[in-house]
């Protein structure tokens, strides 16, 4: 009785640290990802520090959504460069 006890135990232990460990995964593989899809067209975005970086490549993302986007930059070169990227 006791080892039947024992062995359901582990037995929901190990299930529960199996689903702890899967989520954890997950959690791990799909970090970053955005799967939102939502439209931005007719809205018009302003990037600061929109030439490098996270603000780079949210202005890309805002542009791929169809957005008009603005960037700043203290680089002409660089701005004219990224923006033409998009
Ligand atoms: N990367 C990460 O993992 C991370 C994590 C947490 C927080 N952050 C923070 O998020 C911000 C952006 O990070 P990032 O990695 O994308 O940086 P980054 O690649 O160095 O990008 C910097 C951007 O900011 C602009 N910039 C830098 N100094 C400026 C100034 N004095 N005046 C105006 N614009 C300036 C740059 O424009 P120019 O073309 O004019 O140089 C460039 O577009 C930083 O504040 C950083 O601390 C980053």
């Amino acid at each position: 009785m006791l080892l039947s006890l024992l062995f359901w135990a582990l037995v929901v232990l190990s299930s529960v640290a199996a689903l702890l460990a899967a989520a954890w995964l997950l959690k791990e593989l799909t970090m970053g990802l955005c799967f939102c899809r939502r439209t931005l067209k007719g809205k018009t975005v302003l990037v600061t520090g929109g030439t490098a970086g996270v603000g780079y490549e949210a202005a890309l993302e805002f542009a791929r959504r169809g957005a008009s986007v603005v960037i700043t930059g203290r680089n002409m070169t660089k701005v004219l460069t990224h923006a033409s990227m998009s």
